[in-house]
């Protein structure tokens, strides 16, 4: 049913934690299957130089999770605002069509957490 690669991604999850300076947290849910996904990023000059993810959820949350983050890892913030559940997905070797659902929950952590940068960094500059 998953490809090599998702299961791969699956057991031996990439950057699974928390950034404790992490200047971006984006936290989202589905909650039809009640999975949580809650992504930390730390950017440096619009780069995202860590990233972080702790996921509950199913096999395709956390592989799609592992590559999402693998994927904007050293990007900028708006190549990494860019990146699709599906070029996700297909980083994957694909997902069965019902647990394409999944990676929609990646897709959105991640531009959560730079959302949530973008709001901070805003309100820094106001500030001054
Ligand atoms: Fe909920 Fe996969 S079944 S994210």
């Amino acid at each position: 049913m998953y490809s090599a690669k998702v299961m791969d991604h699956f057991t031996k999850p990439r950057n699974v934690g928390e950034i404790d300076n992490a200047n971006g947290i984006g936290t989202v849910g589905n909650a039809r299957c009640g999975d949580i996904m809650k992504v930390y990023v730390y950017i440096e000059d619009e780069q995202i130089v860590d990233v972080k993810f702790k996921t509950f959820g199913c096999a395709a949350a956390i592989a799609t999770s592992s590559m999402a983050t693998e994927l904007v890892k050293g990007k900028s913030v708006d190549e990494a605002l860019d990146i699709t559940n599906k070029a996700v997905a297909d980083a994957l070797d694909g997902l069965p069509p019902l647990k394409m659902h999944c990676s929609a929950l990646a897709e959105q952590a991640i531009k959560a957490a730079i959302e949530d940068y973008k709001e901070k960094k805003d309100d820094i500059n106001i500030d001054k």
